[in-house]
């Protein structure tokens, strides 16, 4: 087990992204539903969603729905600020994904409506890890932490958390409440900022890695993407830019094959190699994949192939730049 801030969750966690349709195609709600359990029954048991997958909160129902009578089995994790409610504005948030315009609203007024409405939507009474999912530029990250803090007190959130923040905007809320975690994006083709990564080893604060595996590249089976996959926008996904990044990739597949493991594994066991604290969270609809992905935890990687790897890596140039 690991630790995140005070809350304690299996070294791999499961991504619950990938279960609404529109984002990586379609799906349907049996499919998904049989991924969360097949996830849970593995060991899989920390769940991250957020009220913006899917919609009006659909991936927090199915999430839901897969928990029920084994509530107690699972840490939930959920975020918040970006699904606003109609009528109410919101701010552009300046990330320039190509996949389209961010909007939210992390006013902390609105932050126990959206609390209660996630609670609805997972039916459950508390919430284990409540995340801020993106920094609202109308709001300083430490007014918007305030109002969890209140969560916390009422008993409605057990741990806080910020996603896709800088280390300042860490250090700002952290003097408000304790941060249990950050959520970043963070795998072998896209690096953390060091500042931040500095920032929660002196802190105390756990770091979630969101697309461990590069939104899939980095398992080396994405070839061609499906009509409706969100990663056709990105420009390192783009079908030249994938092939290049495909080949640039190949002494990094051909590695995994000589530990005698799967790039995805690979790619996960890296991220958790990188310090204690380091929690992965891959999204997969298969089976599988997902027990392949959970059994990571057993892999331990030699000093000499972690050496072997950055040293591959440091040569793996990005065709596409590393936005999504
Ligand atoms: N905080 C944020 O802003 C933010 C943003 C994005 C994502 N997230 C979180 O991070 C989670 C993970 O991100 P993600 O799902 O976008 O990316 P990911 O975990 O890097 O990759 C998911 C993709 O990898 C494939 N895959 C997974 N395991 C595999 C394996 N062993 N072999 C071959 N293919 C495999 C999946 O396909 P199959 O279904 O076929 O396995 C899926 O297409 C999300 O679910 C979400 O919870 C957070």
């Amino acid at each position: 087990m690991r630790t995140l801030g005070k809350l304690t969750v299996p070294p791999i966690g499961y991504g619950a992204m990938v279960l609404s349709p529109g984002i990586y195609g379609e799906i349907d709600d049996d499919w998904a539903l049989a991924a969360l359990r097949h996830a849970l029954d593995e060991g899989g048991t920390h769940i991250d969603t957020s009220d913006a997958y899917g919609p009006d909160g659909h991936n927090e129902r199915l999430v839901g729905r897969a928990i029920k009578g084994r509530r107690d089995e699972v840490v939930v994790a959920t975020k918040f600020g970006l699904a606003v409610p109609e009528g109410v504005e919101t701010r552009s948030i300046p990330v320039g994904y190509a996949f389209g315009e961010l909007r939210g609203n992390a006013d902390p007024a609105l932050v126990r409506g959206y609390a209660e409405r996630s609670l609805r939507n997972l039916g459950t009474d508390v919430i284990d890890l409540y995340y801020l999912h993106y920094p609202d530029p109308g709001v300083p990250v430490e007014d918007t932490m305030g109002a969890v803090a209140d969560l916390v007190r009422a008993g409605l959130v057990r741990h806080a958390g910020l996603s896709n923040v800088t280390a300042e905007q860490l250090r700002s809320a952290h003097a408000v409440l304790p941060i249990a975690a950050v959520q970043v994006e963070w795998s072998m083709w896209r690096p953390i900022d060091p500042e931040l990564l500095a920032a929660t080893r002196e802190l105390g604060v756990g770091v979630v890695a969101w697309s461990p595996l590069g939104s899939g590249f980095l398992t080396g089976s994405v070839s061609k993407l499906e009509e409706g996959d969100f990663r056709r926008h990105a420009p390192r996904f783009d079908a030249a830019n994938l092939a290049v990044n495909n080949d640039r990739y190949a002494p990094i597949r051909r590695l995994a094959t000589e530990l005698g493991i799967t790039p995805a594994q690979l790619a996960l066991g890296w991220l958790l190699h990188q310090d204690e604290h380091v929690v992965p969270i891959p999204g997969s609809r298969t089976p599988s994949h997902i027990t392949e992905n959970l059994q990571t935890a057993g892999i331990a990687l030699h000093p000499d192939t972690l050496r072997r790897l950055d040293e591959a890596l440091s040569s793996f140039k990005v065709e596409g730049g590393t936005l999504l």
